[in-house]
């Protein structure tokens, strides 16, 4: 990896597009605030993260995930293999025995999510992320929970970056498509005007043509400035466009590069991307 980047080979690290750092005028953050000044290294981690549900054996051996600023990050491998944990971990619906999780450098293990979304953490779940028999816009108003100023600019961004959502917000949500759904579940996370995106496989279910096109939208918000630590079972498109890529087995930390490392590597290709 190199700090220069006109040597950086994916789109979205131009900085005259992307806005790695978060300053200047972004959509759904506010100026300055996506990384506080001094904030080196990652802007989320769950670090050397070990724990399981309840009671119960540990899922996750110190694994590790993390997502800098201006970033894409993609959690790919095995069903079962601990990803939809490790995110439950990252957002607080899980006790980690040992390890930690810091958001732009401060230690935020000890906090609930709800807390956790109060400092900027938006999560789309892999299941059950929307709210069936409420309306579109009705879903994006609940997604806005903890705020206490005016929405209506931010749904409107929202709108623009999902036209179909403009469109159909007066209909039940769960009468929509699989992948007008998976907006509508975004476009509630961005409701909060999150500092960083969370997303557990967010094209499961959806047709090839409708993951790229979900793929683009997210590549756009992630172009606003917000980092992006994602979920794919889409394990070859997801690294693509993954600045950083790590796969999970059996909840360790089994192989982690630039996407296009673990793309390139012999041993990702045949044991997780079909040769
Ligand atoms: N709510 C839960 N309670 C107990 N065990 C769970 C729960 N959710 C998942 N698990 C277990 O944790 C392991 C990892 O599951 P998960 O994180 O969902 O994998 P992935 O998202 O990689 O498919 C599996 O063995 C699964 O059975
Ligand atoms: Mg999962």
């Amino acid at each position: 990896m190199t700090d220069n980047p006109y040597q950086q080979n994916r789109g979205n690290k131009d900085a005259s597009i992307t806005n790695p750092h978060g300053r200047g005028e972004i959509p759904f953050v506010e100026s300055g605030k996506v990384v506080p000044a001094g904030t080196d290294g990652p802007f989320l981690i769950g670090d050397a993260m070990t724990g399981g549900y309840g009671r119960g054996p540990d899922i996750l051996h110190s694994c590790t995930i993390a997502v800098n600023p201006g970033e894409i990050a993609v959690i790919v491998g095995p069903n079962g293999a601990g990803k939809s944990t490790a995110m439950k971990a990252i957002f607080g619906m899980l006790n980690v025995r040992s390890g930690s999780v810091r958001l732009a450098g401060e230690d935020i293990t000890a906090l609930s999510p709800q807390d956790r979304v109060v400092k900027g953490m938006g999560f789309v779940p892999q299941v059950r992320n929307i709210f069936p028999s409420m309306t579109v816009e009705e879903n994006l108003e609940m997604g806005a929970f903890i705020r206490r100023d005016e929405i209506k600019s931010t749904m409107e961004q929202v709108y623009h970056l999902f036209p179909i959502l403009k469109d159909k917000r007066n209909q039940a949500a769960g009468e929509l498509s699989g992948g007008q759904r998976q907006q509508v579940a975004v476009g509630r996370a961005l409701m909060t005007k999150p500092k960083v995106l969370m997303l557990d496989e967010p094209t499961a279910g959806v047709s090839p043509i409708v993951m790229d096109e979900l793929f683009d939208r997210i590549i756009e918000v992630s172009r606003t400035g917000i980092p992006i630590l994602m979920v794919e079972q889409n394990a070859r498109q997801a690294l693509e466009i993954a600045d950083r890529g790590y796969v999970l087995v059996q909840g360790r930390n089994a192989h982690t590069g630039t996407g296009k490392e673990l793309l390139a590597d012999p041993e990702v290709r045949r044991s997780f991307l079909g040769g």
